[in-house]
């Protein structure tokens, strides 16, 4: 169930909802508008929260019942943490809070009320974005629907009258990220023996449609004749056909920029014949999250239509280990010359981005950049929060660390150190798909170099941050579609 979400002018002490909520700072009710309804209140509000833990942590609330003292039944304060550190990540965390709130007293409606100060495109974008994501959930394979009792309107007020215009836009944006994450969070909780590499590609054609896109799935015939020998090695193993996805998006205008994204869509990740251990293969159907995450951004393209050319590329494929099978030390020969031998099938991932990555560089695109959980080593350094930002361009580096402070998705700048590049030295081939022991996310990324040639690019590793393990307000366990909101950031301008 969607959430409505509305823009209106707002008198708090008159207007009657189940949920009154307003966003609080460390600074106290100081220049909210729950200041003024306090004073109304004779500062009864004040006396509440003083009385309670409320410290306006940032996800943090508290709801207080009115009894009959005004139209509105509940007065939510809901924290948004440091007033100087209160970007668009605790607007969007505040909106969630709000909605997760208001449905667990079985509100209908609810009003957030916006600080004068705040009431801007930017911030009605982030509120609504938080409260449309809180309502995700992967529902489709159980036999009971969970009870309704959700909450069905979001009022955003503001207190002064105003043009809408801008803010209803904002909305608007805000419905189009929320359905590519989404749409990312349902490819990647779709189970594996469902989410082949060709259903990847039927879920990219039916989603990426609109103006100025164009999908090519390429099948096995294609791909041999295109050699992108990796994607051939690794699906080796396997019953299922390959495909290679190739979304181009052109905007009407001429493109400020041309970029292409590359997502690895490793269907299922079993090891190959370097077989996972059974705990290590639980939750590998996420391995296609950051195929996930570009078909995602590219179905949005149409609606956000920013200035820009972009390509997507997603090798899909599962990792098996079938009498057909890719063995260690065989060596695979790539478009660009270069030969790899595979020391270890499990280090699948590499192997297919580095065809995608020399197609895209083929096409000069001013920067690329690719999502792949790639690596368990940098779950070990970075944890499930942060994902790993690997970039042999300054300037595109800090463009997108920008990008994801903004979307709340932390980017964790790690080296291209050259010191490791012997690790992945081979004594049969050029190189070899795995390192030395250790810095395993460093020498993967060391791995993808070989193949970007001097185009700027920069490879995000989410291995951590692509499932999560524990429910959180904007995301129930699971895949979290993350990158997702960091691209659109990116491709809209955000992080310049
Ligand atoms: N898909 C995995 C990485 C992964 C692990 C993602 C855990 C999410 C959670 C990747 O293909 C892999 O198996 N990497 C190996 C590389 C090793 C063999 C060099 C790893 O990290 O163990
Ligand atoms: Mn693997
Ligand atoms: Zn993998």
């Amino acid at each position: 169930m969607s959430i409505e979400i509305k823009i209106r002018e707002i008198a708090p002490a008159r207007i009657q909802t189940a949920v009154l909520a307003f966003p609080v700072t460390d600074k106290g009710l100081e220049g909210s508008p729950a200041k003024r309804l306090d004073r109304q209140l004779k500062g009864k509000l004040a006396a509440l929260v003083k009385k309670s833990s409320f410290a306006a942590k940032r996800g943090s609330s508290l709801l207080l019942a009115t009894h009959g003292a005004m139209p509105a039944g509940h007065v939510l304060l809901v924290g948004l943490g440091k007033q100087d550190e209160a970007g668009p990540h605790a607007w969007r965390t505040a909106g969630a809070v709000t909605a997760r709130e208001a449905g667990r007293i079985w509100a209908d409606d609810a009003v957030f009320m916006l600080p004068p100060d705040q009431q801007t495109g930017a911030v009605v974008e982030a509120v609504a974005e938080g409260a449309l994501l809180s309502a995700y959930r992967f529902n489709k394979y159980r036999s009971k629907d969970p009870p309704p009792g959700r909450l069905r309107t979001l009022t955003v007020g503001r207190t002064a009258a105003g043009r809408n215009a801008a803010l209803t836009r904002a909305v608007r944006r805000a419905r189009v990220s929320v359905s590519a994450i989404c749409l990312a969070r349902d490819l990647v909780n779709e189970p594996a023996s469902t989410a082949t590499a060709s259903y990847l590609a039927e879920q990219a054609a039916s989603h990426c449609r609109g103006e100025g896109l164009k999908v090519e799935v390429w099948g096995k015939r294609k791909i041999q004749q295109m050699k992108l020998a990796g994607l051939l090695a690794v699906n080796q193993g396997s019953r299922e056909e390959p495909r290679f996805l190739h979304i181009r998006y052109k905007p009407k205008t001429k493109p400020r920029r041309k970029v292409a994204l590359i997502g690895k869509g490793i269907t299922f990740d079993s090891g190959g014949l370097s077989l996972k251990p059974p705990r290590s293969m639980e939750t590998m159907k996420l391995d296609m999250a950051g195929g996930a995450a570009v078909i995602a951004v590219m179905s949005a393209l149409p609606e956000l239509a920013p200035d820009v050319e972009v390509l997507g590329l997603v090798p899909a494929t599962d990792n098996l280990p079938d009498g057909g099978a890719q063995k260690p030390g065989d060596v695979i020969r790539y478009l660009n010359g270069k030969t790899v031998e595979v020391m270890n099938t499990d280090a699948e991932g590499r192997l297919i981005l580095a065809d995608a990555l020399v197609l895209a560089a083929r096409e000069k695109p001013d920067c690329m950049i690719n999502l792949a959980t790639l690596t368990g080593a940098c779950i070990v350094a970075l944890g499930n929060e942060l994902a790993g930002l690997f970039c042999n361009h300054g300037e595109l580096a800090e463009e997108l660390e920008a990008c994801g402070r903004d979307a709340g998705e932390g980017l964790w700048r790690l080296p291209l150190a050259a010191e490791y590049r012997e690790d992945i030295k081979s004594p049969v081939a050029d190189i070899k798909n795995v390192g030395g022991g250790s810095a395993g996310a460093i020498t993967a990324a060391l791995f993808l170099q070989e193949f970007v040639d001097d185009v700027p690019w920069a490879h995000l590793d989410i291995a951590g941050p692509a499932f999560a393990a524990k429910d959180r307000v904007t995301c129930p366990k699971g895949g979290t579609g993350f990158g997702v909101r960091t691209l659109l950031n990116f491709l809209s301008g955000t992080g310049e």
